[in-house]
């Protein structure tokens, strides 16, 4: 059954909000922890759908998943008997291509269908499939498949041609257990890389240098049981950031590594907002109209692109005229036809968006087109005037736990319904007026 936000605009954000472990340092760690034969024991993983149904796929190749709450999970990796991640598999999570490096660097050989493109852009997998064949792996692409072998792998010095995240991570993973040194320059920095480096160095990897662009890695005989509690998700963090600066709110925001949070802060400090810092929280309030201001996505520690549509929903309310560029991905402004609808001015040519900010937004129905876009349109719904409906929710429940709860203990007036509930809209509407 398909669900849908109904928002009521206008609340302002108050009070405390607990930030999830990270989903896409999860999802590289749960990959990582098939490739000992012990038992591995996670904690604080976000209980999202990408997460679940990466843990599926874990226990369709044969490991142990158990689950010990919502937040753990004990996994073992001796059991497995299939080395091959079906297309199914891809299509529901593309981050199951983590089990290609994970497999190929603990047996030598793995197969995983080839991920599609996504709303977002075609991300092709290219600087994966180069750190692979430079560590000794055949590669091979037939009928959908990525087939990938080695008599062994032996450390190689790796040049990635773009940042990748997923090529970083995939990289470490097939290299750990490989013979010698294996280095990844141009390495991706985000913090999601540093918990995967030291997920693995708990487990006695030898990974030095993640966070800086070139990661050193000595490859280890076998890898052995830990436990291992997972980083806050810096882009959920942010995305309340946000939501508590639009709503003119005053928000703390708890269990955040303020460090990861930096870029996001800067520029909401630059157009108007407050953001006081604490250990492992910030809070964040804003009273008056903010300003606009000039964002570019890049790597870590770059402004992140995962929080490029939830700041342009900002600054589209923002006074002036602002501009996102987006330099990561090709298409990720699906969303400002949705915004538009809504009353947003918002232009946008080639990869920048320009911004007109305009003083009210109003409600209406509108689409999630992505993860990252649908949250940003519920932080457009929970500032403008009158009743919006979000549809394809989908997209935000893989990435954001208890969203709407979480947005409600601040005071948003919202509820999840049945897509075509006439009667659950009218039954809203009647109680909150
Ligand atoms: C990860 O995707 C994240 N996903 C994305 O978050 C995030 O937007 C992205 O990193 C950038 O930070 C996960 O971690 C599961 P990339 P990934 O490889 O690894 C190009 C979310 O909202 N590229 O760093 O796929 C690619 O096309 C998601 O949680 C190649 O050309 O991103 C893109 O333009 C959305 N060849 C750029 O590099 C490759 O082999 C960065 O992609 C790999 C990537």
């Amino acid at each position: 059954m398909e669900n849908q936000y109904i928002i009521k605009g206008g609340a302002c954000l108050k009070g405390e909000v607990t930030i999830s472990g990270a989903k896409n340092a999860a999802l590289g760690i749960l990959a990582a922890a098939i490739m000992t034969d012990e038992t591995v024991v996670i904690d604080n993983l976000p209980n999202v759908r990408d997460i679940n149904v990466l843990l599926t796929a874990i226990e369709g190749i044969g490991a142990t998943v158990k689950r010990i709450g919502p937040h753990e999970v004990a996994i073992n990796g001796s059991t497995i008997n299939n080395m091959t991640i079906d297309y199914d598999s891809i299509k529901k999570i593309r981050a199951s291509y983590y089990l290609l490096g994970a497999l190929l660097g603990k047996y030598q050989k793995a197969q995983v269908a080839l991920p599609g493109g996504c709303d977002i852009g075609s991300r092709p997998i290219d600087q994966h499939l180069k750190g692979f064949r430079a560590l000794g792996a055949t590669v091979n692409i037939e009928y959908g498949m990525i087939n990938t072998c080695a008599e062994s792998l032996i450390g190689s010095h790796i040049f990635l041609d773009v940042v990748s995240v997923g090529a970083t991570i995939n990289i470490m993973l097939a290299s750990c257990l490989a013979e010698g040194k294996t280095v990844i320059e141009n390495a991706a920095k985000e913090p999601h890389i540093v918990d995967v480096a030291n997920f693995l160095n708990s487990m006695g990897a030898n990974i030095k240098g993640a966070g800086t662009d070139k990661i050193r890695i000595n490859g280890v005989e076998k890898l052995h049981a830990t436990e291992y509690s997972i980083i806050p998700d810096q882009i959920e963090a942010g995305t309340f950031m946000v939501a508590a600066a639009a709503t003119k709110g005053d928000v703390l925001i708890r269990n955040v590594i303020p460090q990861h949070l930096e870029a996001i802060s800067v520029k909401l400090i630059e157009i108007g907002a407050t953001v006081e810092e604490f250990d492992d929280a910030v809070r964040v309030t804003a009273d008056h109209r903010l300003r606009h201001t000039q964002i570019k996505t890049l790597p870590h520690p770059g402004f992140p692109t995962d929080m490029q549509p939830q700041i342009a929903t900002l600054l589209a309310l923002s006074e002036g005229t602002s501009t996102v560029t987006e330099s990561i991905f090709e298409n990720r402004f699906k969303y400002v036809d949705e915004l538009a609808r809504m009353g947003a001015n918002i232009k946008v040519e080639g990869n920048v968006a320009i911004i007109e900010g305009v003083t009210e937004l109003t409600g209406a129905a509108i689409s999630a087109p992505d993860l990252r876009a649908g949250a940003a349109l519920v932080v457009a719904a929970l500032v403008a005037d009158g009743y919006s409906t979000i549809d394809s929710i989908r997209y935000i429940e893989r990435g954001y736990e208890c969203f709407e709860e979480k947005l409600r203990g601040l005071g948003a007036v919202m509820e999840k319904i049945s897509i075509d509930d006439e009667r659950a809209v009218q039954k809203f509407k009647l109680k909150v007026g």
